[in-house]
Order: structure tokens, then C-alpha cells, then sequence
């Protein structure tokens, strides 16, 4: 897939402009980039193909594989070189402070490469597998790849504020603006991107002090471009606000983790099911590197190759995901409960928020 050359014109008068302010670059969202980041934001535009080949009731596996491992043209990275969601699933990241929790956990380097495939082709723990549960994994696994991309980019920023490479509109604060663009996207209201999970599991379990990932994760990617900037750099600030950002991912996808284990195990569908699965692999070599034993015990809740999720599943697994989170720097405060739960008030009572909590929410307060 080409790249057309009409689109780097509109980039390279967007650059020219740029000369005369940070303005010239418009927010994304309620993120302020010093950089022209649109290219790598519409990479979204990408995902949405992607769904789109898989929609209906026979999807297209290979032309979504086609998608995935060549691009749909959207995101560009030179007028002949197409950025492609394969090629994020395929960087080795070894070295970097997430990747290598995932790698700690046990999950190889490209451990996304192989599930996708897996997915698309029907093979390994998709063999046999029922449509919705191989269209509703791949749909979320994009997500998560983009999602740890967007980590990339974060590690990326910080090396180059180390080496003094902090100009604004290229490195470090390039890079700090693509992980804003990876995880946000380039439509509206950051639909389709993995902000927009943020959002619904936000949602999902508001209330009682727990905490908005959606806003204050802007704050801290803000925040963190400020850190990364060059006459305001601070590394210990940006190492801050990177670590703060996983925090808030992790209680993203441990939330979309617990939904769908309940759910699946009230009502089980291969969809909500597969939801489970697919957004907890964006953060369950994080918790594995934290905790291997609860780690485990929700990937196995989750093992898509099985056809139920047992009755008695989501307390076990939600009793050890709570007495997880404070070795991340969380807890059941800041997590909160599903809105919708109907199993909770019969599980053991693990979350003893006055045992737990400060009076602020753990790991956020450094930067407020
Ligand atoms: C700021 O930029 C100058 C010149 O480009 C460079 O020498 C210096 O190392 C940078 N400072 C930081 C903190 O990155
Ligand atoms: C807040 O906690 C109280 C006491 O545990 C509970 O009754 C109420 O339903 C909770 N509200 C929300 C929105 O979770
Ligand atoms: C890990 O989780 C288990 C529950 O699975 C808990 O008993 C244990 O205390 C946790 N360990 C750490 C270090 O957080
Ligand atoms: C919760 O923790 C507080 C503080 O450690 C303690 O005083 C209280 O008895 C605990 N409550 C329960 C129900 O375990």
C-alpha cells in the first residue's frame, strides 16, 4: 500500500506554518502536541479497516490480515514507507520499562504478532474457535498493540531528553507527542483508540472515589511533554509521569478484565468472552511482573480456547487481582466496582479501603 504524496504536502505546509507558533499544531483531544503528530494518530484509521473487513457475518480474515501486515495506506511514515500495525506488533522493545515487565511476566518479545496471527488465521488457541470470539479478540488486540506502541514512544521520549535531543517538534517531544497520538488516535473524542476504553470502563466503574482514567491521564501526558521539553526538562518528572501513565492502564484493562470475567460468567458469550481476554493481554505481563500468581489466575480466567467460565471464577480471581494492586501502586479504591455487578456483594470482602487508602489515591499524587 502507497503512500500518496498529496498527503506529505499537506504535512510539510503544516511545518511551514509551524514557524510561526505551537500553534499551527491543533489539540488532540485535551492534549496540547508540540509536534505534527496526525500522520501517527490516524494509524487509527487503520484499525477501523481492520473491523471493517472483519464485520458481519463472514468476515474477511484475510483481507484484515492484509491490513494488519501492510498497511491500509492511513498512516505514513515517508511517501514510501507505510507505518503498519504488524510493524508494532513485531518491535522488539527488550530494554524498555514496560516492555520489559511483559518480558519478566514470561511473554516472549513479539507475543502480540503471534496471537494476532493466531486470531486471523484460526490457529493455536483459535483453532476451531467460533467467529464473534476471533472478530471481538482482533478488534481489541489492535487496541492493545497500539496501546503498548504508545509505551514505545513514552521510553523513546525520555532517552532522547537523556541525550539532549529535546527540541520542540522533534525528539523527545516528538516522541512523547506519537505515544499521546498511538493511544488517542485521530477521531473524535478519541473513539475508536484505546482512550476510548478508558472512557467506558471509567464509566463502568465510577464512584466512590474512584479514579477517571480517561482525564487524568491527559493531565499526566501533558504533564509529561512539559518534563520532556527542552527548557523544562526533568527527567525524574517524565519517568514520573510515564510510570503514572501505566498505573492508569493498568486500572483500564484490569476493569475491562473483571467486567467480562463476571459477565462471562453470568451470562457466557464467545463476544463478552473474548472482550476479556483480548483487553487484559494489554496489561497482564505489567501485573505478571508485580504478581505471577494473580497475573495467571485471571489469564486463565480469561483462556479463550475454553468454552464456559465456571461459576466461582470472578470472585476467586477478583479476590487476587485486589490483593494485587498494591504492589503496583494501586488499589481497590482507585479500581472501584462494576456499576452493573451482580456477583460482588457475595464475594469475600478483600477491599478494606480504610486499610488501603490514603486520602489520596495512591501513585497519582506526585504530580498533583
Ligand atoms: C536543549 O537544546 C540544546 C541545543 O539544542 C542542547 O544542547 C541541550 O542539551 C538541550 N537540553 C536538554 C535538557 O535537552
Ligand atoms: C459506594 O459504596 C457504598 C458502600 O459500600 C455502596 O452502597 C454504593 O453502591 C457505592 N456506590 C457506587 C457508585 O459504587
Ligand atoms: C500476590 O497476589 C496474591 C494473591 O494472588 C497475594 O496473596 C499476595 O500477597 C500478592 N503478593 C504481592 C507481592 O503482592
Ligand atoms: C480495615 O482496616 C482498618 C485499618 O487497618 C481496620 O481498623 C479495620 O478493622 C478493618 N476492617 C475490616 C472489616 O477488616
Amino acid at each position: 500500500m502507497a503512500c500518496p504524496s498529496s498527503r506529505f504536502l499537506a504535512v510539510a505546509l503544516l511545518l511551514a506554518m509551524s514557524s510561526f507558533g505551537a500553534s499551527a499544531y491543533p489539540a488532540l483531544g485535551g492534549y496540547m502536541p508540540v509536534s505534527n503528530v496526525l500522520e501517527h494518530a490516524e494509524i487509527i484509521k487503520d484499525v477501523m479497516a481492520f473491523a471493517d473487513a472483519l464485520a458481519g457475518e463472514s468476515p474477511d480474515y484475510a483481507k484484515a490480515k492484509k491490513i494488519y501486515m501492510f498497511g491500509a495506506g492511513n498512516s505514513c511514515k515517508s511517501p514510501s514507507s507505510v507505518r503498519t500495525l504488524q510493524g508494532f506488533a513485531q518491535k522488539d522493545l527488550t530494554g524498555e520499562s514496560f516492555a520489559d515487565k511483559f518480558i519478566a511476566g514470561g511473554f516472549p518479545a513479539k507475543f502480540w504478532d503471534a496471537v494476532i496471527l493466531a486470531a486471523l488465521d484460526g490457529t493455536a488457541d483459535f483453532a476451531g474457535a467460533e467467529r464473534t470470539k476471533r472478530v471481538t479478540s482482533l478488534k481489541k488486540l489492535v487496541l492493545g498493540v497500539c496501546n503498548f506502541y504508545a509505551s514505545h514512544e513514552l521510553e523513546a521520549a525520555i532517552k532522547k531528553v537523556e541525550s539532549g535531543d529535546s527540541a520542540d517538534g522533534s525528539g523527545s517531544t516528538l516522541a512523547w507527542d506519537e505515544g499521546w497520538a498511538f493511544y488517542y488516535g485521530s477521531e473524535p473524542d478519541g473513539a475508536e483508540a484505546a482512550w476510548g476504553a478508558a472512557v467506558e470502563y471509567d464509566a463502568d466503574f465510577a464512584g466512590n472515589g474512584s479514579i477517571t482514567v480517561s482525564t487524568e491521564i491527559v493531565a499526566q501526558f501533558n504533564a509529561g511533554l512539559h518534563f520532556v521539553r527542552n527548557s523544562t526538562a526533568s527527567l525524574t518528572n517524565a519517568i514520573r509521569a510515564r510510570d503514572t501513565i501505566y498505573k492508569l492502564w493498568a486500572l483500564t484493562y484490569i476493569r475491562a478484565a473483571l467486567k467480562y470475567v463476571e459477565l462471562s460468567e453470568t451470562s457466557y458469550n464467545g463476544k463478552v468472552h473474548a472482550e476479556g481476554f483480548a483487553w487484559y493481554m494489554a496489561i497482564d505481563g505489567f501485573v505478571a511482573s508485580y504478581n505471577a500468581s494473580a497475573a495467571k489466575a485471571m489469564r486463565d480466567a480469561l483462556d479463550i480456547s475454553k468454552p464456559s467460565v465456571p461459576s466461582g471464577t470472578f470472585c476467586a480471581v477478583r479476590e487476587q487481582m485486589l490483593q494485587a494492586l498494591p504492589a503496583m501502586g494501586l488499589d481497590c479504591k482507585a479500581l472501584g466496582t462494576f456499576k452493573d455487578s451482580t456477583l460482588t456483594a457475595s464475594c469475600p470482602s478483600v477491599c478494606n479501603v480504610s486499610a488501603r487508602c490514603s486520602s489520596q489515591p495512591v501513585g497519582l499524587q506526585q504530580l498533583r
